[in-house]
């Protein structure tokens, strides 16, 4: 354990840190002979898991990198009855669609309505060669202990987008450091408590058993963008940020892609800087998922990490002609909490889909979902701050997902596999 009590040997390393590779793929399975599952979770799966302590040294990182969390119903299947004191979670995400804004389930990945998902295997690697052969390697070892229900490729953009998402912003920026974990927070963050993101520890409130400690849940989203339809009318000020990363708090009217770059600097920003929407707009992305100031302080309880990845193709010539998505395309959403509902949950529902939280200028012009409703949102002109422009169409449909608890590696060669 280091200093805070954290065991970084035993933390799955996408939680605290993320995989970031060029390429991820997740591979939701479901588990078909419990025993023979049980038995080789700990012979075969367990010791190609990237912990924490090997992601903070790329000599120790193997070529590629794997981590694994289940689903309610995969710890059913496994005969594990203990309660992760998550309702959410031992919901499942399917219950949750309509608190989550999505309208309806017609648009959700079928395998994501159904009940075979037990659990998922992320797979991170630079090529997609080194994932396939991951893949076929762990499938013939695992033999028909398990099957594929679905999978998702994720990859970096290319070249000059790497890290950025399929809009165009850059991605990644603003991750919460984590009490005994980030050694020096960076200007305009301050550390939350471990047991904001880690359950069982040190600001979990929650009830969990023992075997939990050290575990994180992942909500896992398919979120299909509508990248050829919206180009034109998307900009800067709905996500908070220019696509450089600079905050338009700091830099309002044009980018600056050297404030954008700097990670001394762009942070560093509380909104209140400026009183009215002439900086950020009060309904923009960033600051609808974190109102720093907004709320008389930053301390929230409410912080997640994210380590998502995009998935899908470049936007084609005939779909930028056509205004016109052919081939799907997105973010697979992937965060972490140690409570759904206060983390991404709550950022969801109460947050981003609300008309009126904080200042009440309309809900998040990406991620905030009314069922379909039209959304009227102020602040997106920075030369009439109070005109209201009317979104009717969504840029973001919720393919779905399914709620995860990513355990610790201790529970993986224990509880889960006995
Ligand atoms: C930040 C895009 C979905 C929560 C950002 C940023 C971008 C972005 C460009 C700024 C970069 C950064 O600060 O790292 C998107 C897109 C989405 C999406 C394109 C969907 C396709 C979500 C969802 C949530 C979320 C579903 C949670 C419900 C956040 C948070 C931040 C963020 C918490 C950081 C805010 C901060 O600390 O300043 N997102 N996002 N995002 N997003 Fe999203």
């Amino acid at each position: 354990a280091n200093a805070a009590g954290l065991n970084l040997d035993d933390i799955q390393g996408d939680i605290l840190i993320g995989m970031k590779k060029m390429k991820e793929l997740f591979y939701f399975f479901g588990i078909a002979d419990v025993a023979s599952f049980k038995t080789k979770l700990a012979t075969d799966i367990l010791p190609l898991i990237t912990t924490t302590t090997q992601m903070l040294d790329n000599s120790t990182q193997p070529i590629t990198l794997l981590n694994i969390a289940f689903s309610q119903r995969g710890l059913d299947a496994l005969n594990v009855s203990d309660s992760l004191g998550d309702s959410d979670f031992f919901n499942g995400q399917f219950e949750d669609a309509q608190n989550l804004g999505d309208p309806g389930t017609t648009n959700w990945v079928p395998e994501f309505t159904g009940t075979g998902i037990h659990g998922v295997l992320l797979f991170a690697s630079d090529t997609v060669v080194n994932i396939n052969d991951a893949v076929s390697s762990l499938e013939s070892a695992m033999g028909n202990s398990m099957t594929k229900v679905y999978s998702l490729s994720g990859a970096a953009r290319p070249a000059p987008n790497a890290g950025h998402e399929h809009f165009g912003f850059l991605d990644g920026i603003s991750n919460p450091p984590v009490n005994g974990f980030t050694p020096s927070p960076l200007a305009g963050q301050s550390n939350v408590s471990a047991g904001e993101i880690l359950v069982g520890e040190d600001g979990d409130f929650g009830t969990r058993p023992d075997w939990a400690k050290g575990g994180s849940f992942l909500v896992f989203r398919q979120l299909k963008q509508l990248v050829p339809e919206v180009r034109t009318s998307f900009g800067a000020r709905m996500v908070g940020r220019w696509k450089s990363g600079a905050p338009v708090e700091l830099s309002p009217l044009f980018d600056d892609p050297v404030l954008g770059a700097d990670r001394s600097r762009n942070n560093d920003f509380t909104f209140a800087e400026t009183t009215d929407q002439s900086g950020c707009p009060f309904g923009a992305h960033i600051r609808k998922t974190r109102p720093r100031i907004d709320l008389g302080t930053d301390d929230t309880g409410r912080h997640i990490m994210r380590a998502g990845i995009p998935y899908g193709p470049e936007v084609s010539t005939d779909e930028a002609t056509e205004n016109t998505t052919s081939t799907e395309r997105g973010l697979a959403f992937v965060s972490y909490q140690s409570t759904i509902g206060n983390g991404f949950k709550f950022l969801q529902q109460t947050w981003a889909n609300s008309q009126f939280f904080a200042h009440g200028q309309g809900p998040d012009p990406i991620i905030g979902a009314l069922a379909g409703a039209e959304r009227d949102i102020t602040g997106l002109d920075p030369t009439d701050t109070t005109k209201t422009t009317k979104l009717t169409t969504d840029f973001v449909v919720s393919r779905g997902g399914e709620y995860f608890f990513s355990p610790p590696l201790s529970a993986i060669s224990g509880k889960l596999s006995i």
